[in-house]
């Protein structure tokens, strides 16, 4: 985990944020390679939840909601976590990590003997509050939203009609949600604002069970087959009735076998101590959300039956993902150490890079030329690199640490011939294209 958070760091995947003002806890900014790479993962995402798929459609809706939203979906008065105080220094903890209870038990007190107590556990809301105008008061009260979700339900009506999908459809959506997370930390694990992707699947009550099992499967492929992460790193997890969200009927989560120690867990590849954290969940949210809207709005939120004229509100499951986990967890799995280089074997698709350009020598203006012809050509296609510095070594074992999975020089064979040399990361082995094919060659390489 530490060398994959100095990498972030040493090659601008992800840095501290404010870090002039000496940071903000948990909040992180992504550099060049971090932002290429996270919106990398978002596309994929919207390709295979979306764009292949018939029966989704995807909906952009604000991070302030009315109010009442809120208060109908049930997280204003279910949306929050356990907190105690430490008696002696007063710092606030989440009353069911008892790993966190205990560490700050033998860690405390600094002096003196005082033995540490907990006042007894009090519920605390998790969504941000803000005001909406000028006056700080109860009536301007707003709320930066905890879940996406809830666009999907207040708009479900409008959707249905303006799409005329038939049940079975799904609504989704990629955007920022904010929670006042009592604890943070893991690097992006856990922070107060990070990016959901989610589908709401709206279908036919009784038939939540089998889609339930089908959206499972969907999910996981998209980890493996997709996102490249290892079976062995991935597990099903499913929640107890006692932890389940006050939606929910059912949930399961897609765990990853994260390197750091906490809880149980076995060896991972870091030679840490491994321990699951949710990558992405999937609940059963019954008619929960609906019936509640509809109650309080006073709208009619069924859905029409177009073929026998039937009305009723339809059941939803629910696929989530957490973006930021996941551009980790790709991080990690993507992490090798070779012999003479670090590497990130990322897939192609997700690299914040396609390629890289470099002239042989720097001082050497017509392989300057050449190359900087290539590689405005390649830009108009791909995100690709450019690096004249230090020996073509090191150009590789920089572009190798981003995870670029191609590099191209350009030589004196070059001026004469027109082609140049392609290294592959993986496999380092090089082979001699012609400059006009580049394009074409990197597409079917890429694909
Ligand atoms: N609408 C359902 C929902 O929001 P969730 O499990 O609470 O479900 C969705 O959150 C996803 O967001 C999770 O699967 C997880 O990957 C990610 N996530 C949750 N809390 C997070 C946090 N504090 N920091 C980063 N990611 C988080």
């Amino acid at each position: 985990m530490e060398k994959v958070v100095s990498l972030c760091k040493r090659r601008g995947f992800v840095f501290p944020g404010s870090e002039i003002y000496g940071g903000l806890a948990n909040s992180w900014d992504f550099g060049h390679a971090g932002t290429e790479l996270f919106n990398n993962i978002g596309s994929l995402w919207w390709k295979k939840f979306v764009q292949e798929r018939d029966d989704v459609v995807g909906i952009r809706g604000p991070v302030i909601m009315n109010p009442k939203v809120w208060e109908a979906s049930g997280h204003l008065k279910n949306f929050t976590d356990p907190l105690v105080e430490c008696k002696v220094c007063h710092q606030r903890l989440r009353a069911d990590q008892t790993d966190e209870l205990k560490a700050h038990a033998e860690t405390h007190p600094p002096a003196g003997g005082e033995k540490v107590e907990w006042t007894k556990p009090k519920n605390f809301n998790l969504l941000f509050k803000t005001f909406i105008g000028p006056v700080e008061d109860a009536a301007a009260t707003a709320y930066l939203r905890g879940e996406l979700a809830q666009t999907m339900f207040t708009d479900f009506k409008l959707m249905a009609e303006a799409t005329r999908k038939k049940l079975p459809f799904g609504i989704a959506q990629i955007g920022k949600a904010f929670r006042n997370e009592i604890t943070t930390g893991n690097f992006i694990f856990r922070t107060k604002e990070f990016t959901i992707a989610e589908v709401e699947y709206f279908v036919r009550p009784g038939e939540e069970d089998k889609y339930f099992n089908e959206w499972a499967d969907f999910m996981e492929k998209f980890l493996t087959e997709n996102c490249k992460l290892k079976t062995e790193n991935l597990r099903r997890y499913e929640h107890s009735k006692e932890s389940l969200a006050h939606y929910s009927k059912g949930t399961i989560d897609i765990e990853y076998k994260f390197p750091w120690g906490q809880g149980e867990g076995s060896s991972a590849a870091g030679g840490g101590i491994a321990s699951w954290g949710e990558l992405m969940g999937l609940a059963s949210r019954t008619d929960y959300d609906l019936k509640n809207h509809e109650k309080l709005s006073g709208r009619n939120l069924k859905y029409r039956d177009p073929d026998t004229g039937d009305e009723f509100l339809p059941f939803v499951v629910e696929p989530t993902a957490g973006l930021e986990r996941l551009m980790l967890a790709v991080l990690l799995d993507g992490y090798h150490e070779e012999k003479d280089r670090v590497v990130l074997k990322l897939d192609p698709r997700l690299a914040p890079y396609k390629a890289a350009v470099f002239p042989l020598l720097a001082n050497k203006p017509q392989l300057v030329e050449l190359a900087r012809e290539i590689y405005d050509d390649l830009r108009r296609h791909f995100m690709v690199d450019w690096d004249d510095r230090g020996n073509i070594g090191k150009r590789y074992y920089s572009q190798d640490e981003i995870g670029t999975p191609f590099c191209i020089t350009v030589d004196f064979d070059s001026l004469k011939d027109q082609t140049v040399t392609v290294r592959d990361r993986d496999t380092m082995q090089q082979e001699r294209v012609r400059a006009v094919d580049l394009a074409m060659y990197l597409e079917d390489r890429l694909k």
